[in-house]
């Protein structure tokens, strides 16, 4: 979408200035749009009943129209005006979270025009707990929607500076209320259903919500290309730093006491929380001598770092300190600003810590995966477009399925088998449902390591071993295992045994659709003997660090065991070949 410049300056409005304040809550109600801060990202505002003011906040962002905005309101009064049901969920979700920030879907009324919730029937109601915003939406006097005041494309804004750097010459005015306080945007929940269903996770967690609803809550906060997404803004990559993200792995305890002269316990300890950083960092120092990375991290990182006095590491590095190591609070709150500071540094990779964690480190998480870029583009992963629901034209119907192998980093096992499945998938296309003969089948596979950084490299031994069996892998990356990658999966077969029973360990629900190789072979009752009648039982040891006969021998044997468990894969998933 063009963007049409149309001030020579955007106003920059200090919260401390009342008649100010006026004037842009004047213009906006009048139709202009003007950026304000709230307590989780700053907003782009425009009258939500002004269909034409409305536009120029897409036209301001550059964001296609098929991505419906949030209605703020400073007001709880103002709610019945502009839903036409509040479900009891809705209700119990507002008495307890607004104002504050959570996003709750409705069914809408039809005087909100169709161009702020992009043609959907539902839309998503916001108070801010802010005082500023409260302040200023008080003063539009008219609902405002407004998506979060970045440029499509870029990390949300959590300074008035970022939007102004976005922004200006293209909307009328920012109000700058300082730094936000969460730092990520609100949780959305459709509060439309029985159930509540979170499309994104944010500072109120899915177990408040759980609580408060009296009810299990849905989720469905990850969507692939193809699918109609719940929340349509998941769909985009919210972030493409020229800079690739990678998740670094904290240990289990970042507590150190850093006053005073460090204990050598406590230097153990910084080391700990240190070292995957410095060892990411030189590994790609010895790839790339050139390479300068991005460290997003705690105080004890670059307190390490500072330690170890290594002139050839600090000259690669750009830090970003966001508080201590192990809160994940002060990481979300300044994950963007992290990510745009670092990002205009010019480093080639940013590393930032993962937390494991089912409250506010889902919310961060599920950023620092879009800004890694691992979702909903154009990556492996998505290159299969999955349409889960069976989709029908004229006479004929179709669905996808797919199958995820599963291994510790993705690099060897897994990659190969994803490769040699595919072609054993191609080979044998096209397929049908088994119960409705007139519906075509696509399968698709993947896959992905437990303990995976994301787009890596198969192995390169891997790579020719599978090459020998006529199979190019050398354009794998590598995907971490993560819910949402189960979740999009409709079979998971693992490499180990173990592999699957950590799987179905941290996600029960998965019963049914997790197997090991020689867990599914078992279910089937399959049995295998050798030509003298012995059982063979079914260990494929990793090859990693052993020599290429190895690996050829475990290619061989991967292909081997795929080769029997195929028909029972398509029997698994139900369907046949045509
Ligand atoms: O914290 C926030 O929510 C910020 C501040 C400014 O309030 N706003 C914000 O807006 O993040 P935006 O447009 O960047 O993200 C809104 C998200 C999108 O993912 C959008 O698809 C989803 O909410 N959404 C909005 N209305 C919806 C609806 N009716 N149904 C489903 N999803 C909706
Ligand atoms: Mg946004």
């Amino acid at each position: 979408m063009d963007r049409i410049r149309k001030y020579d300056n955007t106003k920059f409005i200090k919260a401390s200035d009342k008649e100010g304040l006026k004037d842009a809550a004047m213009h906006l109600r009048n139709g202009e749009v003007v950026g304000f801060p709230t307590e989780t990202v700053y907003g782009l505002g425009a009258n939500a009943l002004d269909k034409d003011a409305v536009e120029k906040i897409y036209e301001a962002k550059g964001r296609p129209g098929d991505n419906p905005l949030i209605v703020h309101i400073h007001d709880k009064s103002q709610i019945d005006d502009l839903v036409s049901e509040i479900t009891d969920n809705a209700r119990k979700l507002i008495d307890a979270f607004m104002p504050g920030p959570i996003t709750v879907i409705m069914r809408k009324d039809p005087k909100i025009p169709s161009c702020v919730t992009a043609g959907l029937d539902t839309v998503g109601i916001r108070m801010p707990v802010h005082k500023v915003a409260n302040e200023f939406l008080k003063l539009c006097d008219c609902p405002v929607a407004a998506p979060s005041a970045n440029l499509s494309g870029s990390p949300s804004p959590t300074k008035a500076s970022h939007v102004y750097n976005d922004m200006n010459g293209y909307i009328y005015a920012i109000v700058d209320g300082g730094d936000s306080d969460f730092g990520l945007e609100s949780t959305v929940v459709d509060a439309t259903g029985e159930v509540p269903v979170v499309l994104r996770p944010g500072a109120v967690t899915k177990a408040q919500i759980e609580e408060v609803c009296g009810i299990g809550s849905g989720e469905h906060t990850n969507v692939d290309k193809g699918e109609t997404p719940k929340a349509p803004g998941m769909k985009y990559r919210h972030y493409a730093p020229s800079a690739q993200v990678e998740v670094i792995d904290l240990p289990d305890n970042t507590d150190i006491d850093m006053e005073g002269e460090l204990s050598e316990e406590q230097m153990k300890a910084l080391f700990e929380i240190g070292k995957p950083y410095i060892m990411k960092t030189k590994e790609l120092i010895a790839k790339d001598p050139f390479s300068r990375i991005g460290i997003f991290c705690g105080e004890e990182v670059k307190d390490l770092f500072d330690r170890l006095n290594d002139n050839v590491l600090s000259s690669h590095v750009e830090f970003y300190v966001y508080g201590r190591a192990g809160d994940c609070m002060a990481a979300s709150h300044h994950l963007f600003d992290g990510l745009r500071t670092l990002d205009v540094q010019d480093v080639a990779l940013i590393l930032a810590p993962g937390f494991a964690g089912d409250g506010i480190e889902t919310a961060y998480m599920n950023r620092l995966l879009k800004a890694a870029g691992k979702k909903g583009d154009d990556t492996k992963s998505s290159s299969f477009a999955r349409k889960r629901e069976k989709i029908t034209f004229g006479s004929d119907s179709m669905v996808t399925l797919s199958v995820l192998f599963v291994c510790k980093n993705n690099r060897t096992l897994s990659a190969a088998a994803e490769g040699i499945f595919r072609r054993m998938i191609t080979g044998e296309a096209p397929y049908c449902l088994n119960d409705d003969r007139d519906t075509e089948a696509e399968i698709y596979c993947e896959s992905a390591g437990v303990f995976a950084t994301d787009g890596e490299n198969a192995d390169s031994k891997m790579i020719k071993a599978v090459k020998d069996l006529g199979i190019d892998i050398s354009f794998h990356k590598t995907t971490r295992a993560l819910a949402s990658v189960y979740d999009r999966n409709d079979l998971i077969i693992t490499i180990k045994d173990e592999q699957a029973m950590d799987i179905l360990k941290a996600f029960p629900d998965l019963e049914g659709k997790v197997y090991s190789m020689s867990s599914f072979l078992a279910s089937k009752g399959l049995v295998i003997k050798d030509d003298k009648g012995r059982v063979i039982s079914l260990a494929i040891p990793d090859p990693e660090g052993e020599n290429e006969l190895t690996y050829d021998h475990t290619a061989k044997a991967l292909e081997a065991w795929l080769k029997i468990m195929f028909p029972y894969i398509l029997k698994e998933l139900g369907v046949m070949r045509i």
